[in-house]
């Protein structure tokens, strides 16, 4: 059965770029984005692992371990690496797992057939400290991704593990967060402290509870 929500994210040793690899002990204590990407030395995938490298304070910052991985051999990987570290202007700071065989991306689903039996797809699985899938989206060859979109979740992800609370659409990091209806207003009044805003009985708004 494919991979879905709450799942222990499978654990697998690979060859990366930073050598081989134990995924599980890789992400350690903390979170970790495990994203693949169609092929080397292509257009899409040279910009989305640049942009990745640079944002790797953002990522450290938020505890979160960054891996990619495509079906292309480690010489590949290898070779492409310093075109990457040359057009966007950064370093490659985090492992390429290689796949010839799909070990890895067997196990995550990252092959979709009638999309191309040949190439990963844009998949991007957020983990959780306690190894559990918290997110899984997956785009087309043809769609960068958006980098910001994944700090945005972990964001969220991170805050909603700590309280009882959801994030709003569009919500970012700061702004006004919702209560879960599962927390009566009785035990909402002292849990956040800021007060709420109950629009509906169902919708209460609340400052985000650690800023
Ligand atoms: C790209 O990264 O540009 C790309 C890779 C595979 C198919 C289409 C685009």
């Amino acid at each position: 059965m494919a991979l879905q929500l709450g799942d222990e994210a499978p654990n697998f040793t690979a060859e990366t770029t930073a050598g081989t690899i134990d995924f599980h002990d890789y992400l350690g204590d903390g979170w970790g984005v495990l994203f693949s990407h169609p092929k080397d030395f292509t257009p899409v995938c040279t910009t989305e692992l640049g942009t990745v490298a640079k944002l790797k304070t953002e990522f450290d910052k938020r505890n979160t371990k960054v891996i990619a991985v495509s079906v292309d051999p480690l010489d590949s990987h290898n070779g492409w690496v310093p075109d990457i570290n040359e057009t966007q202007g950064t370093t490659v700071n985090f492992p390429i797992i290689a796949d010839p065989d799909r070990k890895v991306s067997d196990l995550y689903g990252m092959i979709h057939p009638n999309a191309s039996d040949t190439m990963t797809v844009r998949s991007v699985f957020i983990i959780g400290p306690d190894k559990k899938v918290k997110l899984m989206i997956t785009y087309p060859a043809s769609t960068g991704r958006n980098f910001q979109e994944i700090l945005r979740v972990i964001d969220s992800l991170q805050l909603t593990a700590q309280y009882s609370v959801a994030t709003p659409a569009d919500w970012k990091d700061g702004e006004d967060v919702i209560i879960v209806p599962a927390v009566s207003d009785e035990d909402a009044k002292v849990k956040f402290p800021k007060g709420f805003n109950t629009v509906r009985p169902y919708l209460r708004v609340t400052p985000q509870p650690n800023r």
